[in-house]
């Protein structure tokens, strides 16, 4: 266990980092990936669990074991609202209890139970609270509940989580790394001035361009952020709101859940689902993503040699990849300088190690709102 309050990169119980995790709620999966009746082994901040949906379609996180001889329980037969083990028939509820012990005369379930993590769902994904004692309110993003369209995303990258939290509230990085990307009113053509606060959410960060309106991008403990994205699609009537949750698979690995909500007409919906289906169809033809940024990290090809691929949707992906893999599975913070414009991420650093000295020092954290207001793109 590190007692460091400078280490936000290693999650695993016991850890600062993973005290101040454990505080909130986390999107750990995507709604639609999950039928009832159905199971999946999940990894979140170092644990190895399983995740459910019932016969009723109420959804549970427990162990990964099952509590008699340690089989993997989600390979386990999903039976109302528990789970039974396939190896011997074990059967565990919602809240881990152990409710059915077939293969024993004299049944002691009532003395087992494994552990196990309240859910809740909201913008078609999964959410669950891994702390002690009762879970806070959970969060509400009243403008992505609105009449449009509601999707979500998810990305696996093999590094660590807070390479990527960084680069989400890093605005300068968009006029270079993102010049070559679609991005309207040629935000990324500028390099903005930073200007940033911490407020009662957490950090609002403003880019200030010469060319127009100020961006702002905000962010909320422990990893999401919400931010403006161009539109994709003809079919769209303003920049997408977007939130971006960033959750450790462990240490080296994290998944970043992403929500959309596009701004379309309900006459124009169809229209734009089939173009999105299509788009996807045709990337999907093409070498994956990290086949390209692989290639570019291992010297194969140009950063400014990769292809424009369909509308160009997938660009700011593949782009982000290779500087955030450039940086290492872990980044070395110790050998950066920093300067103006890495403002957001100083005080980003500043808030997790207060937050994480309190941990430490027994004292009370900082109670955070649980709304944002709605992003601004800095265009409109
Ligand atoms: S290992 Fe699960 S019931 Fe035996
Ligand atoms: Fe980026």
């Amino acid at each position: 266990m590190t007692a460091d309050v400078d280490d936000f990169v290693h999650t695993g119980p016991g850890t600062l980092a993973g005290k101040f995790f454990r505080q909130f709620w986390l999107a750990i999966f995507q709604s639609r990936d999950l039928d009832a009746e159905w199971s999946k082994p999940i990894k979140i901040l170092g644990e190895n669990l399983t995740l459910f949906r019932g016969t009723s379609g109420k959804v549970y996180l427990v162990g990964n074991r099952c509590a008699h001889r340690g089989t993997q329980l989600s390979t386990g037969i999903v039976d109302g609202e528990g789970i039974r083990c396939i190896y011997h028939g074990w059967k565990f509820d919602g809240s881990g209890q152990c409710v059915d012990q077939p293969s024993e005369p004299c049944s002691f379930a009532d003395d087992v139970k494994i552990k196990s993590y309240p859910c809740i769902e909201y913008l078609g994904l999964v959410f669950a609270y891994m702390g002690e004692g009762a879970p806070p309110s959970p969060p509400r993003y009243p403008h992505f509940e609105g009449d449009g369209v509601l999707f979500s995303h998810q990305l696996v990258r093999p590094i660590n989580f807070f390479q990527n939290l960084e680069n989400s509230i890093d605005e300068v990085h968009i006029g270079f790394l993102h010049a070559n990307s679609p991005y309207d009113g040629n935000i990324n053509k500028h390099v903005p001035l930073i200007k940033t606060e911490e407020t009662g959410f957490g950090i609002a960060q403003y880019g200030e361009r010469e060319s127009g309106p100020m961006r702002a991008t905000f962010y909320q403990p422990p990893t999401t952020t919400s931010w403006a994205q161009a539109p994709t699609y003809p079919e769209e009537t303003g920049w997408r709101d977007m939130l971006g949750f960033r959750v450790p698979i462990d240490d080296d690995t994290h998944i970043t859940h992403t929500v959309t909500f596009a701004k379309v007409p309900p006459e124009k919906r169809d229209a734009f689902m089939q173009r999105r289906r299509a788009e996807w169809e045709e990337l999907s033809k093409l070498p994956p993503a990290e086949e390209i940024a692989d290639a570019v990290l291992s010297g194969k090809m140009r950063f400014k040699d990769i292809p424009w691929r369909g509308n160009g949707a997938d660009m700011t992906r593949i782009q982000d990849r290779i500087a955030l893999m450039g940086q290492g599975v872990i980044a070395d913070r110790k050998m950066e300088r920093l300067g103006q414009a890495d403002a957001a991420i100083i005080l980003l650093r500043d808030i997790w190690r207060r937050e994480m000295m309190a941990i430490r020092d027994g004292k009370p954290p900082k109670t955070w709102a649980n709304e944002m207001p709605p992003p601004t793109s800095g265009v409109e």
